[in-house]
């Protein structure tokens, strides 16, 4: 390579480096303050969500909108073990709407997702329109599963401490934004319930966090593992 062409070269990666700092800028999380704040309130009022809220969804416009959350969330809406994506399929469209605008705000941090879900990408009313979209899909079975070795105790814990909220059959309750978690994958239950307890979820239930400030890792492990068998059959 001779001079001109070096120079060029290093102009170029020079270009690319400054480009992907700027893009990174512009795609970092805001921080919003959460459970790790005294006096935090869960589910406080929110413009955009109410926004979303207000929107006459539209599940055909949602399933055209989803396609930038399809690599990730998949075609069928059942996410990816492995990769800690959740299972979104018959979710309740509040939750999902919930989520997204936690997540916009900073109060849920996702780092990975962050740069497809905001204001730039989707608007509130095409949140609101996949959600719609998701909440009607079919409702998939094969999610990742425990190792099944602990499923008394988890059944005894999740009827004691968790089906008040999340139902018996893991439905959840569209209208207090409690999630479904029938259908979810084990790993995703398990880090989400982890990291409820641990503070690290900002955005988690004080009621439910206070539930679990005693389990041990194994009772994560063993209720997450019962919550991944519960079944709603529609
Ligand atoms: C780059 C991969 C990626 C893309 C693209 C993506 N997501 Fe996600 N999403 C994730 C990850 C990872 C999580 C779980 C984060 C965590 O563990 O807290 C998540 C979580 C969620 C949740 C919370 C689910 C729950 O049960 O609480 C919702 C809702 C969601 N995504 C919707 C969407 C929508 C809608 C889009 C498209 C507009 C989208 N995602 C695009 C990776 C992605
Ligand atoms: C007082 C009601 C309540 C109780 C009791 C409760 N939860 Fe929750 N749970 C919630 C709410 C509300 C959320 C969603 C928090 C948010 O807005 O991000 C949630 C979220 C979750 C999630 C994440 C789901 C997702 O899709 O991201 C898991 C997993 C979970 N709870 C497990 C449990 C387990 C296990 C127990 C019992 C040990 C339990 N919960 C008890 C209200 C409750």
């Amino acid at each position: 390579m001779n001079r001109p062409q070096l120079s060029s070269a290093l102009a170029l990666i020079a270009g690319i480096i400054f480009t992907c700092q700027a893009a990174h800028a512009e795609f970092k999380q805001p921080h919003a303050t959460g459970i790790e704040t005294y006096g935090y309130a869960w589910n406080s009022p929110d413009q955009d969500m109410n926004r979303a809220l207000a929107h006459k969804a539209d599940a055909g416009k949602g399933e055209a909108a989803y396609k930038v959350c399809k690599g990730c969330h998949k075609p069928d809406g059942a996410g990816l073990a492995e990769a800690d994506y959740p299972q979104l399929a018959g979710q309740h469209a509040s939750v999902i709407i919930k989520q997204m605008m936690d997540i916009r705000a900073g109060r849920r941090d996702n780092p990975r997702m962050y740069p497809f879900s905001g204001e730039w990408i989707v608007s509130a009313e095409e949140i609101a329109d996949i959600a719609a979209y998701l909440n009607q899909l079919p409702f998939p079975t094969t999610n990742g599963k425990g190792n099944g070795y602990n499923l008394p105790r988890g059944k005894a814990l999740y009827l004691k401490d968790c089906a008040s909220c999340h139902g018996k059959t893991g439905e959840g309750d569209a209208k207090k934004f409690y999630p479904m978690v029938a259908g979810q994958h084990f790993s995703y239950l398990k880090r989400e319930t982890r990291e409820s307890r641990d503070h690290g979820r900002r955005n988690a239930s004080p009621e439910m966090v206070k539930v679990l400030k005693n389990y041990s890792d194994a009772d994560v492990e063993a209720v997450s593992d019962y919550m991944s068998r519960l079944n709603i059959v529609r």
